[in-house]
């Protein structure tokens, strides 16, 4: 082979090994930015429930109504013990309690149509919004703790 053709060659070569990672570079780019745009929002179905059972109450940003519907985002309460949260829904909760130093006592009515799966979805999902950060809560423990409500 001529000089100048394997020139020629290598430079197409190393015009591709540029191109390459370049392209490489897009496509992981575009795939990254499809997963995080459908995958950064894995309690969507907890968030639907809960626009629909919820936020009229709590309101869509958990942060509840002044004096009368304790808030859910940043709650001492709930984050103590997310689990205890299937009861109330699925039993209602007529109590004096305290939520970040205000008392509340209000009856919130039970929602007795929730299966166990829809109830996980929307306290995982009240555990991870609006600044929330619990651990994330198996079927089976909600379960579990529905068993034991009294
Ligand atoms: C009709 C209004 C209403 C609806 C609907 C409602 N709540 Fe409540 N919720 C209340 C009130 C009022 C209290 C305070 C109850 C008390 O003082 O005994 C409360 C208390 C709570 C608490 C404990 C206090 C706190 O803020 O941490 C949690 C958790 C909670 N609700 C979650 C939910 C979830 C989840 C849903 C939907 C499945 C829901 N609520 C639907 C009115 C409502």
């Amino acid at each position: 082979m001529p000089a100048f053709a394997i020139g020629r060659f290598l430079g197409k070569f190393r015009g591709a090994s540029l191109r390459f990672p370049l392209l490489l570079g897009v496509v992981l780019t575009v795939s990254a930015l499809a997963f995080t745009g459908s995958g950064c929002r894995p309690y969507k179905k907890g968030e639907a429930l809960y626009k629909t059972h919820c936020a009229n109450c709590h309101m869509p940003d958990g942060t509840g109504l002044e004096g009368n519907i304790p808030p859910l985002a940043g709650s001492d309460y709930f984050l103590a013990n997310p689990v205890a949260t299937a009861c109330n829904i699925r039993y209602g909760l007529q109590d004096t309690i305290r939520v970040n130093g205000r008392v509340y006592s209000q009856p919130m009515a039970a929602i007795p149509q929730l299966g166990e799966l829809e109830i996980t979805n929307i306290i995982n999902y009240i555990g991870h919004s609006w600044g929330n950060r619990a651990p994330y809560l198996s079927l089976g423990k909600v379960k579990k703790a529905l068993e034991e409500c009294n």
